[in-house]
């Protein structure tokens, strides 16, 4: 760790098609409803100093997407690119955006990772982040009809 020369920097609207590109490339990375260009800047624009890229000269090779909802902060799409990584690039990319969430008064942050991606569980296991076992997480669409009780 600790290798990372490129420091983190505001993500603008026009990095969008930048990180599009890098996250579409990286197996792993769930990409849904929220990654299409106009969800992405109405996203930097709420999130103005906790959304980071990094870069290599005008290359995107990393991302963090950090949104405080006035609560909580949630980070979404930490990602390197494959030639950067285990050079504490990720590790840089989630110190100032923690920086970023501590100046806004953010006590805790969650995140979501699959299950199946064993890079990014160690990747948080190893930088100090804690497994949750306590807590399930529920989804639903908001244009889905009430369906009363399931079980
Ligand atoms: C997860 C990810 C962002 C880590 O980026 P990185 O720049 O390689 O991370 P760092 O170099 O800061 O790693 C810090 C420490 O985490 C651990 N770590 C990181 N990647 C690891 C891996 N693949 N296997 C085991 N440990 C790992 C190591 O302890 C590492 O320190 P070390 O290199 O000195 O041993 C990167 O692997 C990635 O982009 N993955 C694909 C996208 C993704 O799955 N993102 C998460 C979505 S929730």
């Amino acid at each position: 760790m600790g290798r990372c020369s490129w420091v983190p920097e505001p993500a603008q609207s026009n990095d969008i098609k930048a990180m599009l590109d890098l996250w579409r490339s990286i197996p792993g990375l769930g990409l849904g409803w929220g990654d299409e260009e106009d969800r992405l800047q109405v996203f930097l624009a709420r999130n103005p100093s906790t959304c980071q890229v990094l870069k290599d000269g005008a290359r995107v090779i990393g991302t963090i997407l950090g949104g405080y909802d006035g609560r909580r902060g949630y980070v979404y799409h930490l990602a390197v690119h494959p030639d950067y990584r285990r050079r504490g690039c990720g590790t840089a990319l989630v110190k100032k955006v923690t920086e970023e969430f501590t100046k806004l008064g953010v006590k805790k942050i969650h995140l979501f990772v699959f299950g199946t991606n064993e890079a990014a569980i160690k990747f948080y296991q190893c930088t100090g982040w804690l497994l949750r076992g306590d807590i399930k997480v529920f989804t639903r669409d908001t244009d889905e009809t009430e369906k009363g009780c399931g079980c």
